[in-house]
């Protein structure tokens, strides 16, 4: 199905087909190009209709399926799917829903406010479903640019040089007898899940234009920067917002989703032109941009995931990626996905493959969450998907830690000092020093790297508890988890 974070996304059939799957036995696959609105994915999984997943989702209820096991989830890198499909490492395609504004004469389909995978998916698979939407205006057409890599190996290098560039067609050509079926809808895209910025992400915005104002002070950046990319959530879309009342000019982006910063960018005369695979805005921003789509439309472009996400292209135009992570270590690996390091909570979505291929790879996070029981920088991420090696920048409330050509024990002390809060700094300070007795490139205490993670398991915060809160933290019994009462420490 198309869709990319509920942009575009086909809203009839599938809630059809979750209908259909309330009373008869029916399973699916489902593949998309990330996360999908309109509650799809809550009716197929409330339906009992979702067997496999991927390769992202956003959706709490079917979250929770997948963490029950119900549902199969393939959490994969979002350039990579259609490429798996086109190569058969995975099971083939046998219908494409695919929303669209139009279909040409000659069966090609113009796609509405996302491309994401749906190129390749209508190309691949063996019948095609359309949704036309009435509601999406028909100044889209012209804003695509669908370029499908060869086969090899008469793959060719992809001929993209600047964020600008258009290297292929505006519609989707596949021929038309393989079109089925046509439906009508005029629901609109879900609106964006992101909330306005607070306290801390605004300081997490000033640390990061800080950093490059001294990066082009220093010539290591024009004053444009490079194409930046910005994740999805809250915390990207307002360090995107940072830049407005920043000194940088003509800036570009090469990204994914191309959120509501986005087009205040652009109305703040600071960005120059967007490159991504979805328009992803809040109500009220979508009535303002879509209604007049015309005033922007020559400087956006929307791709295929593979090529908005494509390793080469990513190195070669060296972006500035800013992804968000849910926690880091202190020698900055980061797990993005993980909940305790067990529990899904969205997915990797083109996060790694942003982050491995960068210029610059920066991480943004609060320093806590949840209140101040959870500590956002601990002693040994719960999961990994981003390792040190493709971490240039973690940045929280507090600061920001520049990694760039530090060695592991130097990356420690780096990222405590800039980016942790006390009372979470002094333990962590601590647990390095134990570490460092035992020696090591990356010195660890093993037993009690996950101290922390058990005590929120068990205690409901990571904070260790005193018997006397005023009395300073003594380390070695905090993280060997003896828990003394519950009791817990102010922050
Ligand atoms: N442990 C448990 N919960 C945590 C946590 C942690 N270490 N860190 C954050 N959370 C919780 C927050 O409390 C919040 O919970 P709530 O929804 O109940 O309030 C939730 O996770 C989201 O955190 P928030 O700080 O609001 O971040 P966000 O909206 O910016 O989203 C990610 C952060 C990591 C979930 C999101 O960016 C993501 O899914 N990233 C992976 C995909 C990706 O990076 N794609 C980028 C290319 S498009």
């Amino acid at each position: 199905m198309s869709g990319f974070t509920r942009a575009g996304d086909v809203k009839v059939v599938p809630l059809a087909l979750a209908e259909r799957a309330r009373h008869e036995q029916l399973k699916i696959t489902l593949m998309t190009g990330a996360s999908l609105g309109h509650d799809v994915d809550k009716a197929l999984t409330e339906a009992g209709a979702l067997a496999r997943r991927m390769p992202f989702q956003a959706d709490p209820v079917l979250r929770a399926a997948i963490n029950r096991g119900e549902v199969m989830y393939i959490d994969q890198h979002l350039s990579e799917l259609v490429e798996m499909l086109r190569t058969r490492q995975i099971a083939p395609i046998d219908v494409a829903i695919i929303e669209a504004i139009a279909i040409t004469e000659t069966g090609a389909i113009i796609p509405s406010t996302s491309v994401g995978n749906s190129a390749s998916f209508a190309i691949l698979a063996e019948k095609v479903i359309v949704e036309i939407n009435l509601t999406q205006s028909l100044e889209l057409e012209g804003l695509h640019d669908i370029f499908i890599p060869k086969h090899r190996p008469q793959r060719e290098p992809i001929p993209l040089m600047t964020p600008h560039d258009r290297i292929g067609t505006t519609a989707i050509e596949i021929p038309l007898e393989k079109i089925v079926a046509i439906v009508i809808t005029d629901e609109q895209d879900s609106s964006s899940t992101i909330l306005p910025a607070d306290a801390e992400i605004a300081a997490i915005a000033a640390h990061l234009v800080n950093f490059f104002k001294q990066e082009v002070a220093v010539g290591r950046l024009p004053e444009s920067l490079l194409p930046l990319q910005a994740g999805i959530g809250t915390i990207a879309n307002a360090v995107m917002m940072g830049f407005i009342d920043s000194p940088f000019e003509h800036m570009t982006m090469y990204s994914e989703v191309l959120q509501d910063s986005t087009f205040d960018l652009f109305d703040a005369g600071k960005l120059d032109f967007a490159s991504g695979s979805s328009i992803t805005l809040s109500t009220g921003k979508s009535q303002q941009v879509f209604g007049d789509i015309a005033r922007y439309k020559d400087r956006l472009v929307l791709r295929p995931q593979e090529i908005t996400n494509h390793p080469e292209v990513i190195r070669r135009l060296g972006i500035i990626a800013i992804n968000t992570a849910l926690e880091a270590d202190i020698y900055g690996n980061v797990n993005s996905t993980h909940l305790q390091g067990t529990h899904m909570m969205n997915g990797i979505g083109g996060s790694g493959d942003f982050a491995r291929n960068a210029y610059l790879s920066v991480f943004a996070t609060k320093s806590v969450a949840k209140g101040g029981k959870i500590s956002s920088i601990v002693p040994m991420v719960s999961h990994v998907d981003h390792t040190e090696h493709d971490v240039d920048i973690m940045v929280t409330e507090i600061g920001l830690a520049d990694l760039r050509g530090l060695a592991p024990r130097e990356r420690a002390q780096v990222i405590i000092n800039q980016c942790v809060a006390e009372p979470y700094r002094q333990i962590l300070n601590d647990y390095v020093a134990e570490a460092n007795l035992r020696g090591g490139q990356t010195p660890h205490v093993l037993e009690n790297a996950f101290a922390w993670h058990s005590r929120y398991r068990d205690t409901g915060t990571m904070l260790p508890a005193v018997k006397n809160p005023a009395s300073k933290i003594q380390p070695a019994s905090l993280l060997s988890g003896q828990v003394e009462s519950l009791e817990m420490l102010p922050i």
